[in-house]
């Protein structure tokens, strides 16, 4: 039986792959059939206290998986990054409101770039500094973790700021999809697609199992359970 998608369409983080087998567990995620596509995390060791991922792993994640690959710029004036991860191949950038010099201008200088765009927000970050670009974003990335490293717990108080941020984009008819990033596993996915979330990062939770295949299938089927 070929499985279907996650009923809360899930974005496999690689920060916790083992990068020596990265390939095969990209191949791995694909063949899952319920992974809707990569996040890649950069980090700058400025914006955030650690270093991950440059366009030349993005770019030749392009030429080995047909999964869309969004990039998470966990970068100071992601200004500076947007053109290098979009010619790398990312489908979708996304740039800290908290890093950014200009949002506005970051985010509408995505359509140049014919990419999406995303604006993530840390945990202490309210949702109304989203107010003037709401109607220009795909997606709103609400971090469930202090950014910078995998692996963390998820902190509770994000919930609720899931539920305002989704009353806001339901009552603005805002094409964004609010995605969690941080902590999200299989015990609390479904509670935090519950309160609102359209989509989920997975990170560690994916790579820590007895394999890739099943921690794809128990999350996917914890988000379908009623
Ligand atoms: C954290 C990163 C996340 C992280 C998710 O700074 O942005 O994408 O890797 O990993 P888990 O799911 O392990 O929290
Ligand atoms: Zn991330």
């Amino acid at each position: 039986m070929i499985p279907s998608k996650a009923a809360t369409p899930i974005y496999a983080s690689l920060l916790s792959a083992d990068f020596g087998r990265l390939w095969e567990q990209v191949a791995e995620l694909e063949t899952s059939g319920v992974i809707d596509g990569l996040h890649i995390d950069v980090m700058d060791g400025r914006f955030v206290p650690n270093y991950a991922m440059g366009p030349q792993s993005v770019e030749a994640l392009r030429s080995r998986t047909r999964l869309p690959m969004e990039v998470h710029l966990m970068v100071d004036e992601p200004a500076n990054a947007m053109p290098i991860f979009a010619n790398a191949g990312a489908a979708r950038l996304i740039v800290h409101a908290e890093a950014s010099r200009n949002l506005h201008r970051d985010v509408v200088s995505a359509a140049r770039l014919g990419v999406q765009i995303g604006v993530a927000l840390n945990p202490a970050t309210p949702v109304q500094v989203l107010e003037h670009v709401l109607e220009d974003l795909d997606e709103v990335l609400l971090m469930g973790v202090d950014p910078g490293f995998g692996g963390q717990s998820f902190i509770e108080s994000v919930l609720p700021k899931i539920r305002t941020c989704r009353d806001l984009i339901d009552r603005r008819q805002a094409r964004a999809k609010i995605n969690i990033d941080g902590g999200v596993k299989e015990e609390n996915a479904r509670t935090i697609a519950d309160a609102g979330a359209h989509w989920l990062v997975v990170g560690s939770a994916l790579f820590g199992g007895s394999s890739i295949t099943s921690c794809c299938h128990r999350i996917a089927a914890a988000l379908s359970a009623r």
